[in-house]
């Protein structure tokens, strides 16, 4: 297979924990028999400092021409406090998003056997948890207008709008991944209180009947937070806007071990975008010690949902599996003796090789 893949490594961490996750497909690549080319183009903080602009139309041109895009972290704390800051890093991965039309934000959780000690959740509780969750990535309060400030100042606005073209178009998704899994879906909303969300349930139940097998339910978001830690094994397909997808997965991640194991997938009508869901956590940029396995696994889930390589995307998976089980992890999960970002790839590429040849 010949493919083009987008790299925009981002800030902070973006960059070392990319180059990574590219060593990850390149030694796909060389066992496979595939030919992955790479272009790399800019985004965020770095793109403001080239070009004043966040998402600068070459990335743009560059992120649509490629077959899948590999995207890393965005966010630069300069930008944090400075009141007069005209343009934000962040504000480019929202305008990707839109532009791109990436509606549907796939975040898979689960938990580590090996990692199973370390959390600050309860064993029995968390072990054999399984689900993902859909977030609908480009509507919502996100992107709603009016937005902004009263001319005073003195009154800030944000306004959450949904439609149900909007709706639907994930909700399909979603119940799709439910009939291939274990065939249940949980609606994660604020009926009680949102309009968006009593329109968000009267949609998905409209649109259940096509999906008879599966058994669909709704939650309150407040009532799911705590219940994501509380019984995460009854959740199979979580199916949520925005913001509350937003929040509910970096909650979630406490389950898998670290937030930075958890990758996503950013599904949309002309692209697709794998992502990491953690940030740019510039504390540690360039210091070797960021975990790159939330990045190496969404170069596993660009090679199952964006090239359907779906043996391949489960050798990635198993040999990060393989890597937690030898404590072979850098400082977020490894607390003695851990091991650097770059470590941590070298041993995810042997392990790589070593699957390949076994399953051969
Ligand atoms: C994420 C991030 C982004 C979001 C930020 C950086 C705008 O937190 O991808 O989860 O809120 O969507
Ligand atoms: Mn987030």
């Amino acid at each position: 297979m010949n493919k083009n893949i987008a790299i925009l490594a981002g800030d902070g961490i973006g960059p070392e924990v990319t180059a990574e996750a590219v060593k990850a497909l390149d030694a796909v690549a060389e066992t496979f028999g595939h030919q992955f080319q790479y272009s790399e183009a800019l985004i965020g903080a770095a793109a403001i400092d080239a070009t004043g602009n966040p998402f600068p139309e070459a990335t743009e041109e560059s992120c649509k021409s490629a077959d899948a895009i590999l995207f890393g972290a965005i966010g630069d704390p300069k930008y944090d406090n400075d009141p007069n800051a005209k343009v934000r890093p962040e504000q480019g991965l929202l305008k990707m998003r839109k532009n791109l039309g990436l509606f549907a934000n796939v975040r898979p959780v689960s938990s580590y056997d090996a990692l199973l000690p370390i959390s600050p959740l309860k064993e029995h509780i968390i072990k054999g948890t399984d689900f993902v969750v859909f977030r609908e990535l480009t509507g919502g309060i996100y992107f709603g207008e009016p937005r902004g400030r009263s001319e005073d100042g003195n009154t800030a606005f944000d306004s959450c709008v949904y439609s149900k073209n909007e709706i639907e178009r994930i909700s399909h998704l979603a119940f799709k991944a439910a009939q291939s899994r274990r065939k249940k879906l949980t609606l994660v909303d604020k009926a009680n209180v949102l309009a968006t969300s009593r329109l968000w349930r009267e949609t998905v139940k409209e649109l259940s009947k096509q999906y008879p097998e599966v058994e669909l339910d709704f939650m309150f978001v407040d009532n799911a937070a705590m219940k994501i830690i509380q019984n995460p094994k009854d959740f199979d397909v979580v199916l949520t806007e925005n913001m509350f997808g937003d929040i509910i997965t970096d909650e979630a991640s406490v389950i898998s071990g670290s937030l930075g194991l958890l990758p996503s997938a950013s599904l949309g009508t002309k692209s697709s975008l794998f992502e990491p869901i953690h940030g740019s956590y510039p504390q540690a940029a360039g210091k070797g010690v960021a975990n790159p396995l939330g990045a190496i696994l969404s170069a596993a889930m660009l090679l199952e949902y964006a090239f359907d390589l779906k043996e391949e995307s489960q050798i990635i998976k198993d040999a990060v599996a393989k890597s937690l089980e030898a404590g072979f992890a850098t400082e977020d999960i490894q607390k003695e003796n851990p091991k650097s970002t770059k470590e941590v790839g070298d041993f995810v590429v042997e392990q790589i090789k070593k699957l390949v040849t076994v399953n051969a």
